[in-house]
Formats: structure tokens, C-alpha cells, sequence
């Protein structure tokens, strides 16, 4: 996660880390063996651009 920097730094940071830690502590605590279902390698990710990520995440548990 980034949250950029200078004066455009995200004003929401602190939210937005309160917010992760409260999603990903609820959902490690329901399934704890999440994990991904293929190797990391192999995701499609998206074309670059300000915002990444990646056109799917299978997961199993
Ligand atoms: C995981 C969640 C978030 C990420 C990854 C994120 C990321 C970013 C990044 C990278 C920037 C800088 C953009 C730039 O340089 O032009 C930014 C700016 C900003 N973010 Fe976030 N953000 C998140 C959540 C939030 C939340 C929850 C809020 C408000 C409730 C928020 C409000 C803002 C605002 C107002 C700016 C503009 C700041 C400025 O230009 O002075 N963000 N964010």
C-alpha cells in the first residue's frame, strides 16, 4: 500500500490504516488459512497506471 507523498499525501491515511487492520484482522480470525490459490507469479496483473492491482486473486482456505 502507498499513500503517495508531499503535499498530495494521502489526507486519509490514518483512516484507511484503522480501516485494513480492523478487515484484515476479521478476516484472518474467520479463516485463518486463507491463503492464495495459485502462485503469486502466475496473477494477471493490471496495466500500469496510477492505481495497481490485479484482474483476480483466487484464494483458498
Ligand atoms: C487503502 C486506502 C487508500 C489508499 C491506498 C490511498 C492512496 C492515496 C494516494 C496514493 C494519494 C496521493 C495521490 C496523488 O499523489 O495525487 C491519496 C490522496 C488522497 N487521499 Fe487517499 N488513499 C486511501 C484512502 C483514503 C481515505 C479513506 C480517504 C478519506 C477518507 C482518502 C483521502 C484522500 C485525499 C483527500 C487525498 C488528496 C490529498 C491532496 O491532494 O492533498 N484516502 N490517497
Amino acid at each position: 500500500m502507498a499513500f503517495g507523498y508531499g503535499i498530495h499525501q494521502c489526507l486519509g491515511q490514518n483512516l484507511a490504516r484503522a480501516e485494513l487492520e480492523v478487515a484484515l484482522r476479521g478476516l484472518l480470525g474467520r479463516f485463518p488459512t486463507l491463503a492464495l490459490a495459485e502462485p503469486v507469479t502466475d496473477l494477471p496483473v493490471k496495466p500500469g497506471g496510477s492505481v495497481q492491482g490485479v484482474h483476480r486473486l483466487p484464494v483458498a482456505w
